[in-house]
């Protein structure tokens, strides 16, 4: 889960490289880098920057009642 400007938003942690853990990646405004090579991932849409045809599977987000709700 990443918080973008007090945004909440969500995708697999897995990268499509070769798997590596994007949660343990750095994000710098809307942008996941892997912590192995540094694939980039928009984390709204998931796509990655390198690649727009390649996408980490995202998933909606809703914040009610002060609870973070996360439709899978
Ligand atoms: S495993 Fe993510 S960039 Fe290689």
């Amino acid at each position: 889960m990443y918080n973008v400007d007090g945004t909440f938003h969500v995708t697999d942690n897995t990268c499509l490289h070769r798997g590596g853990p994007l949660g343990d990646g750095f994000l710098e405004g809307p942008l996941i880098t892997c912590p192995r090579h540094g694939w980039q991932y928009d984390v709204p849409t998931g796509h990655n920057l390198g690649n727009r045809a390649l996408r980490v599977k995202t998933y909606p987000v809703l914040v009610e009642d002060g609870k973070v709700r996360i439709r899978i």
